[in-house]
């Protein structure tokens, strides 16, 4: 098994919603890798954030990888407008549509790194075609739509599953949804390379108080390391 340094990817949806350029540079300036944004249309999942115009106007103030994540139905009509915005990442769900290989070219064709994702009710199986097609899998360990749900433990035989299908493809395992110091060992020890953490991130600091984004960012990745035994 190819063992990768993890990586830790705030998501900004539990960000000060007033004051995201600031919130982006603190959290990279404390330590995470990637920048995680949640993209919701209100129909996809029962939420509603960012456009890419927002996206674009966050772009200066992300040095590293722009992790952008689509939960939103159609989702090929706004590829485009989301990799002009600056994306690195662009990771759709497989639930999001009937034409999920075409999506993935396209993603491909505008020279970005496509991610797949799947909610708790899908099996891994429904990615077994595409695993050639991406740079990342993300396994949801909540229901999308909302910040600071609980961890569905039943998804980590998920990852273990993945692990052995990607076998020596170049393709990350981010797992997406109440990442904490107490569920981080878990998935760390399943097989995970990214961790997207909202909640567990931004908890106790601000833009002008950013050390405990830091160290929260430093018990997260210490924990998951240490799941990995
Ligand atoms: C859920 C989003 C997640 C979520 C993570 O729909 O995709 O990225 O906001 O937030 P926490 O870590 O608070 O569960
Ligand atoms: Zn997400």
């Amino acid at each position: 098994m190819i063992q990768r340094p993890i990586k830790i990817a705030p998501s900004i949806l539990a960000a000060d919603f007033a004051n995201f350029g600031a919130e982006c540079r603190a959290i990279e300036a404390q330590g995470a890798d990637w920048v995680h944004i949640d993209v919701m249309d209100g129909h996809f999942v029962p939420n509603l954030t960012f456009g890419p115009a927002m996206c674009a106007a966050l772009r200066p103030h992300i040095k590293g990888v722009m992790d952008v994540h689509l939960m939103i139905a159609p989702v090929d009509p706004y590829l485009e407008a989301y990799a002009k915005a600056g994306a690195d990442n662009i990771t759709v769900h497989v639930e999001a549509g009937p034409h999920i290989h075409r999506t993935l070219q396209a993603i491909h064709s505008l020279g970005k790194t496509p991610g797949i994702a799947i909610n708790p009710g899908t099996p891994v199986e429904a990615m077994a075609e595409l695993l050639d097609m991406v740079g990342l899998v993300c396994v949801m360990t909540v229901n999308p739509g909302f910040g600071g749900q609980s961890f569905i433990t039943s998804q980590l035989e998920k990852i273990v599953r993945l692990r052995e299908m990607i076998g020596d493809r170049p393709v990350l395992i981010e797992i997406d949804g109440g990442v904490s110091t107490k569920t981080a060992p878990l998935v760390g020890r399943a097989g995970a390379d990214v961790l997207v953490a909202g909640a567990a991130v931004f908890n106790g600091g601000s833009a002008d108080n950013p050390a405990a984004y830091g160290e929260n960012i430093r018990m997260i990745r210490a924990a998951a390391e240490a799941g990995r035994g």
